[in-house]
């Protein structure tokens, strides 16, 4: 994949539509004002599509989420085929599948291909969905939907190309458009790039740029083993609350105990 990284020479590339939409001729026009009437101009047109406020890969077409300064090398993409190789690396790190309860030790190929493809299943669902619809009905009302289709963490290099870092899912049992629903989240970030606030800014941008508004989510619950400090702290961090321990959960023949968290919707 062909993105480069947000600098100063990518914002001006970005903003070439503008210059050219507006043919900008009055002199002495302040760049900061003309600038902050770009971004204005392109959330407007954003905002028709069923994809806001997912950013599209100009020479892919592949939707994407950029996490903000200084993690701006970092997106999130939908699953590709391929993943499985990276996500049977990841969870072959015991570092990390040992965070994981629903991690089978040793990780096999199988379960990889089986989790990319739900992966996939997901968010090619709701991709689907919203292209059908934009096609179908342009300009209406942002459908909210019930899968998040950008969960592959990915950063990209100076050259342009992309490296799999980690990912991310939602997930829940319930029926869309219920306010009650319970979702739920589970991470994983390979160690190389742990500890660096990259998924403390993840479950931020996820969280308001999608959650919120595009799955209407009000409730979510997480289970994280007590010992994992690092991932409560990212909850944490994000608004959750630990609102329970659960003790004496035996998972692989350790007795381990559970953390759970909640973040509430703030209702005005
Ligand atoms: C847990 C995980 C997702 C966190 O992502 P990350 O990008 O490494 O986390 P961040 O750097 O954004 O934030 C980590 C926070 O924990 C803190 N922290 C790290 N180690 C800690 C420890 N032993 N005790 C207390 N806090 C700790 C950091 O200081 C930081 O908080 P701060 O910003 O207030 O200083 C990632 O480390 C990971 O994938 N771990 C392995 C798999 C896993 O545990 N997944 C979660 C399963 S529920």
């Amino acid at each position: 994949m062909n993105i480069k990284p947000a600098s100063t020479r990518n914002v001006l590339i970005d903003w070439i539509p503008y210059l050219k939409h507006r043919a900008l001729s009055r002199k002495g026009k302040d760049w900061a004002l003309q600038y902050s009437q770009h971004l204005r101009y392109q959330q407007r047109s954003m905002a028709k599509s069923q994809l806001s406020p997912l950013e599209i890969n100009s020479a892919t077409g592949e939707p994407f989420l950029r996490l903000p300064a200084p993690h701006q090398n970092i997106i999130v993409t939908p699953p590709r085929e391929g993943d499985d190789e990276h996500l049977f690396a990841l969870f072959r790190d015991t570092n990390v599948a040992d965070w994981f309860s629903s991690i089978p030790a040793p990780f096999s190929r199988d379960q990889s291909r089986a989790m990319l493809d739900q992966a996939k299943e997901v968010a090619d669902a709701v991709l689907d969905e919203l292209h059908t619809l934009e096609k179908e009905s342009p300009g209406k009302k942002l459908k909210v939907v019930d899968g998040c289709p950008v969960r592959h963490l990915r950063e990209v290099q100076e050259n342009g190309t992309d490296v799999f870092i980690g990912y991310i899912e939602e997930n829940n049992k319930r029926p869309i458009g219920d306010s009650t629903i319970r979702w739920g989240i589970a991470a994983a970030l390979a160690s190389s790039h742990q500890g660096r606030g990259i998924m403390t800014a993840v479950v931020d941008q996820l969280l308001h740029s999608w959650l919120i508004p595009r799955m209407n989510a009000r409730l979510i619950v997480v289970f994280t083993w007590v010992r994992n400090q690092r991932s409560i702290r990212v909850f944490e961090k994000n608004g959750f609350t630990k609102i329970a321990v659960i003790e004496g959960r035996v998972v692989q023949g350790k007795e381990r105990s559970l953390t759970v968290l909640e973040w509430r919707m703030q209702e005005d």
